[in-house]
């Protein structure tokens, strides 16, 4: 298969992208994304009504825009890949059905992906061509080989993965309750930032004392790979109430390292129980440099990281892990499944 057509509505983002696969180098084409966030911040966080009919209202535009940014007519396309779940279902269904549609209408394979599978693959996209965009990768980004330790950072999830090949791999942990996103999103709305909270707490922490509070770093040393962020949320709370002079940007920075000092950790942790020298980062908070550069300083090997606008949701990291993906041997059967996990 050379050219893959994604479509991804899992939540408030409705994206499309082209991508292609040259010689085992998976380069992005075209690459839209509409995004009901701005709405649903009005709000503190996600309406899953309102977010499926802001998915209803852009998804054909959004599509009609991914074929041309990529130059691409449908009759160049191999196949087309959507996100299957997990996610809100009413988002689901818009992409899933669209996706479906178009496989029938332009007599292409379909091939449904786990959303949380595809946000590892951002770190396989190894060229952007957009227009616009200078190329974030220099041309000499590296995909990622097997075995890796995947570390998926989310709005809704906090896993780690052992890949020891496609559609090869083992879940060593995740949380048993927040996700390390929803810790930065709930923290911020404690602080009257907007959603989402990450990027806001980041760009603060940045002029803040990551050691004026010490936060817990909950199951630092439990000896698994599992996380727990609903403690760290209500020490934030606590600290946002009691510390009524405290500088946001300090609270900022501790609730930062605390977060980044428990994944940074328990990754590192993993890769060494395994012996693995290739760490791979994914999701919304892999965009967050801190992150990024402390495990890169403390780990003895190499850290792969999606540029940062393939960590969010996109389209382009579905049709990158698509091509390691069988298509789907009746592409009308397939069902939009809120509940898929990493986990099976
Ligand atoms: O992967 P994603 O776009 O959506 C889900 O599938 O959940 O992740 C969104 C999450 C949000 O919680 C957001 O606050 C967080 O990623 N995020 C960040 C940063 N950028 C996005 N967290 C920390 N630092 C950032 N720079
Ligand atoms: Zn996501």
């Amino acid at each position: 298969m050379k050219n893959i057509f994604a479509i991804e509505t899992s939540c408030d983002e409705t994206a499309a992208a082209v991508v292609q696969n040259n010689d085992n180098r998976i380069i992005l084409l075209s690459n839209i994304i509409a995004s009901s966030a701005k709405l649903q911040s009005k709000y503190g966080g996600i309406i899953p009504e309102q977010a499926a009919r802001e998915q209803i209202k852009a998804i054909i535009p959004v599509i009609e825009i991914a074929l041309r940014q990529a130059q691409c007519k449908p009759k160049q396309l191999d196949a087309i890949a959507v996100t299957q779940g997990p996610g809100l279902i009413g988002s689901l269904l818009v992409g899933v059905e669209t996706a479906k549609t178009l496989s029938l209408v332009w007599n292409k394979p379909l091939i449904p992906v786990n959303h949380l599978i595809g946000h590892f693959y951002a770190n396989w996209i190894t060229s952007i061509h957009l227009p616009g965009v200078k190329a974030h990768l220099g041309g000499v980004a590296t995909a990622p080989s097997f075995p890796c330790i995947g570390l998926l950072v989310s709005g809704g999830h906090t896993d780690l993965v052992l890949f020891q090949n496609h559609g090869a791999y083992k879940y060593l942990g995740g949380t048993r309750d927040d996700a390390a996103g929803e810790c930065f999103d709930k923290s911020a709305r404690l602080l009257g930032l907007p959603y989402p909270g990450g990027p806001e707490i980041s760009k603060l922490a940045q002029k803040g004392d990551p050691a004026k509070y010490k936060l817990p770093r909950p199951m630092l040393e439990s000896g698994n790979f599992d996380f727990s962020f609903s403690g760290l949320k209500t020490a934030a709370s606590t600290l946002v109430e009691t510390a009524k002079k405290a500088r946001t940007e300090d609270i900022c920075a501790s609730i930062e390292a605390a977060i980044v000092d428990v994944l940074v950790t328990k990754t590192i942790k993993a890769a060494q129980a395994h012996n693995i020298k290739q760490i791979i980062i994914a999701g919304g908070v892999a965009a967050n440099s801190k992150l990024t550069d402390q495990l890169r300083n403390q780990f003895h090997g190499h850290v792969h990281t999606p540029p940062a606008i393939l960590c969010t949701d996109n389209a382009a990291m579905i049709g990158s892990a698509a091509f390691f993906i069988k298509p789907s041997p009746e592409p009308l059967h397939v069902q939009a499944n809120p509940n898929l996990s990493l986990v099976v």
